[in-house]
């Protein structure tokens, strides 16, 4: 059985791969601005509790399925109960969908780590990543190809699949083990020259400054619990994957509790940086700290050229914090993409390489399609906003409620989990798995869909065609949901693999 589906050599390469797929853009890119946004040094209280009532705990639920049941997410589910299946699949497209995308901003970061030895961007780094760099369209699809995205991102793709044509130990254990420590070096060693910049000190004042009364608005909870699930990938089946490949009997509570304590401290390490070197640049530009913090896009590749620009040592900054970039999502990409490669192969008994390259051909070309085009910057946008919230948000909420009060699994699942480990799963998981996590997230979730229903998403002066919302936005969050069900119809190439 190991031999046919691979499996991890130690615990230890089981945690570095699991650190590799949580640590992603979203520590570096998303923490820092949330975190600001929310209540400053306030946020810690949301975030810890958030971290320790839902994270972790949904953590040790996704170890405790995948590890039990030994299987890709429709495996797992459909050894549970037949009837689950469909949630596995359902996941499994959510991996697919954003894997397509994810892979172009890390083309985008290869390119810019590149680009930052002569700061290539020149003195308008916002022009020129819309204008020159992306050719960006007006809102809507277009298919004119963009030479200079689309060459890194068929090297990215072919670099994911020769990866994972490896298998679970050589490809995706000894990626993990060569480039996680490869990433605390060089983002240590960013935050190191960051702390250097002037202006550093206003940055993390700005940052750090509590305000306690965001902790009476329900939307800084919401905006806690959102994060960490998002950071913590939970819920959608890469956790499920990647426990079925570790070896039984073992602590898969503490390898839990070492994933997401290392996940959150590189959220604050990201913080710590990110925020000296905006520091830097509000003080170099004559402005406030609020008026330059942003995220996402905007702040790896508008903001930062900047600071690149005018800051002492700009290019090693540069390539410090694009390099980073580029490895903190590699790993996270090869756990998406694993997911369905898993899935695959689990159904339709293929063989590593052929699996391979039957599930990430066809997702390579519809990225190059759909994102190495003049209108791949939109597409992006759009399908990251609503896959995130109505996607992972979604399938996070029915699986959890399936798997608790549908198929009544945790006393089960809980005795797995004790059978070997170094913290006790008692009552208080069941009810924070059983009852505490399920209502955060249905609130942030409904939260969320009310705000997406009553404004469009979004720049109001240059909005997206209504049709482009509702085929890339809700349409891809449904049809993952279809095909997911649809899949789950098929017959298993042998039936017995689900016994
Ligand atoms: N957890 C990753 C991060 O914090 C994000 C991610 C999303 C990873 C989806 C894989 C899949 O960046
Ligand atoms: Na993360």
């Amino acid at each position: 059985e190991e031999k046919r589906r691979g499996a991890f050599s130690s615990r230890r390469v089981f945690i570095l791969a699991a650190i590799g797929s949580a640590v992603g853009l979203g520590n570096i890119w998303r923490f820092p601005y949330v975190a600001y946004e929310n209540g400053g040094g306030a946020f810690v209280i949301p975030y810890l509790v958030a971290l320790l009532t839902a994270g972790i705990p949904f953590l040790l639920l996704d170890y405790g399925i995948g590890h039990k049941f030994r299987g890709s997410p429709p495996l797992s589910f459909a050894r549970m109960r037949r009837g689950a299946e469909g949630i596995g699949w359902w996941q499994v497209g959510i991996c697919a969908v954003i894997a397509i995308y994810y892979a172009a901003v890390l083309a985008w970061a290869v390119r810019y780590t590149f680009f930052s030895f002569n700061k290539s961007w020149g003195a308008k780094p916002g022009d020129f990543f819309i204008g020159e760099f992306l050719q960006t369209s007006e809102p809507g699809v277009s298919a004119t190809p963009v030479a200079g995205v689309l060459i890194p991102l068929v090297v990215v793709w072919a670099l994911v699949i020769g990866l994972l044509a490896l298998g679970v130990q050589k490809g995706i254990g000894a990626t993990a083990a060569v480039f996680i420590p490869i990433l605390v070096l060089s983002f240590g060693a960013l935050v190191v020259v960051a702390l250097f910049l002037p202006g550093a000190g206003q940055g993390l004042e700005a940052l750090f400054e509590p305000s306690w009364s965001a902790l009476a608005e329900p939307s800084v909870w919401a905006a806690a619990f959102g994060q960490i699930f998002f950071s913590l990938s939970i819920g959608f089946g890469i956790m499920i994957t990647y426990s079925s490949y570790v070896r039984r009997h073992t602590d898969m509570p503490g390898a839990g509790l070492v994933v997401g304590f290392s996940n959150s401290g590189f959220e604050l390490l990201a913080g710590i940086g990110v925020f000296s070197a905006l520091g830097f640049m509000a003080q170099d530009q004559g402005q406030e700290v609020g008026e330059v913090a942003s995220s996402g896009v905007g702040l790896a590749f508008i903001a930062f050229p900047a600071i690149i620009n005018e800051a002492p040592a700009g290019a090693l900054i540069g390539v410090l914090f694009f390099a980073s970039l580029v490895i903190a999502g590699l790993t996270s990409l090869i756990s998406i993409t694993e997911v369905v490669i898993s899935a695959v192969r689990d159904k339709f008994e293929l063989e590593r390489v052929a699996a391979t390259l039957v599930v990430a051909l066809p997702m390579a070309l519809v990225s190059v399609l759909f994102l190495g085009t003049t209108s791949g910057l939109h597409v992006l946008d759009i399908v990251d906003h609503f896959i995130n919230q109505f996607g992972i948000l979604l399938v996070a909420v029915v699986s959890m409620v399936v798997v608790v009060w549908g198929l009544k699994a945790l006393p089960m699942l809980a005795a797995h989990l004790n059978d070997h480990t170094s913290v006790h799963i008692g009552l208080w998981w069941r009810a924070l798995v059983g009852v505490v996590t399920p209502l955060a997230l249905t609130y942030v979730l409904v939260d969320s869909f009310i705000t997406d229903v009553q404004t469009p998403y979004g720049d109001p002066t240059a909005p997206f065609p209504t049709w482009m919302l509702a085929v890339f936005g809700w349409g891809s969050a449904l049809a993952v949901i279809v095909v997911g069900f649809v899949l789950a119809r098929l017959r298993w190439r042998d039936e017995a693999t689900v016994d």
